[in-house]
């Protein structure tokens, strides 16, 4: 997490509900003093917090954060509003269980600025997209997509926070789905059977 975590939220509030089928085993930041890691702590979730900058190198920030979360043995990762690339030990270790999301319909308007991007280039629809991480920005194979329309009106904040509606509730139902059914992936094509 790097944000203000209203993705977070939205999942804590789900697996309150055991039939939910899934449940957060704890939550990592990669800066201290968000609200995102307040909010985990409030549903009584262990958090971790793994800077860059207290590391040497980044390979030692990859090897710190994997060794971190591999001790909490999750099923599934979820990047929700994480910034940063995740390192080559991290994918070794977890790649095809770590999901991301991006508030664009990919394969448009990758990296940090879905959002503004799509507005400077005009789209009528833009949306969100649930992806596997793998090594490029924003490309890995897509889960699930949600469609958005642009307004006349919109500027970056308003698209976005329409976007981020309609992601947190296409987050909850993937998440969900995920942990209760599984998933397969065939080259790019994931099915959740
Ligand atoms: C979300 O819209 C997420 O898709 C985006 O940051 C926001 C975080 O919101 N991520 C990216 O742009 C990654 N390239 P949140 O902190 O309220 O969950």
């Amino acid at each position: 997490m790097s944000g203000t975590g209203t993705n977070l939220q939205a999942l804590l509030d789900a697996c309150a509900d055991d039939a939910y089928g899934a449940r957060v085993v704890a939550v990592g930041a990669d800066r201290s003093g968000t609200f995102a890691i307040e909010r985990a702590g409030l549903a009584g979730v262990p958090t971790f917090v793994l800077e860059v900058k207290q590391y040497g190198q980044r390979a030692d920030w990859d090897a710190a954060l994997t060794q971190v979360v591999a001790d909490y043995t999750p099923d599934l990762i979820v990047l929700a509003g994480f910034m940063k690339l995740v390192g080559p030990v991290f994918m070794a270790r977890f790649g095809g269980r770590i999901m991301n999301t991006h508030p664009a319909l990919s394969p448009s308007f990758p990296g940090m600025h879905g959002p503004r991007d799509a507005l400077a280039y005009g789209v009528k629809v833009t949306g969100c997209t649930l992806f596997f991480v793998d090594q490029g920005i924003d490309t890995g194979p897509i889960v699930a997509q949600a469609a958005v329309p642009v307004l006349e009106t919109d500027d970056e904040n308003s698209l976005h926070d329409r976007i981020k509606a309609v992601e947190r509730r296409l987050l909850v139902d993937t998440v969900g789905a995920l942990a209760r059914d599984g998933w397969t992936v065939i080259g790019r094509k994931v099915t959740i059977p």
